[in-house]
């Protein structure tokens, strides 16, 4: 079999239109979306994900309040500016790139975004309310990784999903998601602590692979016909790329082609879906503010 393989980038184009839409008519009410994305350092991955989230903000029609810091900000600094922008009622989102660096508390920053404008789904708030099923801004990646496997058309109900990664941004939020009633799906989630991974991976119909280390799953690992969702972003040197290097997953694209039925690629598969999710729920952010 050779897998179907998921176009990311055309499905996120689809989700940005629709989301573009909507923005024009609310800009027609008055309000423009607007979104705050927070930058501190030059870290090179966040440099390029930052390029990429305000490109994607400008093609919606939305506002752009982002702000760049030096490496060197004080976490006093860097919850100062959050204040001013939880209270300003023109931004409507807030979004400060992780990782932060050392000297300051991730932690303690996500949790002085305002929850209404978190549109990471990252405070507590959104994290407790996605636990018992209430009303939350989604994480970004679940979410896209969710409307991915709704768009190849796939009948999740009853089916067993393997995540690998337990990280609060998407192992834990995306096995979640995943076991919800939409999806009905039986979950299985595995660690650095997971003993018998190939025994697991190998009774899997969808694999979620979020451990960040290259080729983490393999062709023997996959049952024939599975669904593969990679979320790996891991950059290795390739001297015959401009940039000194290139892309690839958490799992041997070559090798699982083979055996799945569909298969996401990378860069141009979950990449993309998290920007386009990032757009939706900003937009959902600016249309709560006039439910108030
Ligand atoms: N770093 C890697 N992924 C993400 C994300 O989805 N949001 C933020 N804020 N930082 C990230």
């Amino acid at each position: 079999m050779s897998a179907q393989v998921i176009d990311g980038k055309q499905i996120a184009l689809q989700v940005r239109q629709g989301v573009a839409e909507k923005v024009a008519d609310l800009k027609a009410k008055g309000i423009t979306p607007c979104l705050a994305v927070v930058l501190v350092g030059e870290n090179p991955a966040s440099v390029s994900y930052v390029t990429g989230k305000r490109k994607a903000l400008a093609e919606a029609g939305m506002k752009d309040r982002s702000e760049v810091l030096p490496e060197n900000t004080s976490e006093e600094e860097l919850l100062a500016l959050i204040d001013k922008l939880n209270n300003d009622p023109s931004v409507h989102g807030i979004l400060v790139q992780l990782p932060l660096p050392k000297h300051i508390d991730e932690d303690k920053v996500i949790t002085k975004i305002d929850p209404k404008k978190d549109v990471d789904g990252f405070h507590p708030v959104n994290v407790g309310n996605l636990v018992i099923g209430k009303k939350a801004f989604l994480p970004c990646t679940p979410h896209g990784i969710i409307v991915l496997l709704k768009e190849i058309g796939m009948e999740t109900s009853g089916k067993h999903a393997l995540v690998i990664g337990r990280s609060n941004i998407v192992g834990k939020p995306v096995s979640l998601l995943l076991s919800r009633k939409d999806i009905n799906c039986t979950v299985t989630m595995c660690h650095t602590g997971t003993k018998n991974l190939k025994e697991l991976t190998l009774q899997a119909d969808i694999i979620v692979a979020a451990s960040g280390h290259p080729h983490t799953v393999t062709g023997d690992m996959v049952k024939d016909g599975a669904v593969v969702i990679d979320v790996g972003v891991n950059r290795i040197p390739d001297s015959t790329k401009k940039s000194g290097f290139r892309l690839i997953g958490d799992t041997d694209f070559e090798q699982i082609k083979e055996k799945a039925s569909f298969i996401t690629p990378v860069p141009g598969g979950v990449g993309p879906m998290t920007i386009a999710m990032l757009m939706y729920n900003t937009l959902e952010a600016a249309e709560n503010s006039i439910e108030k």
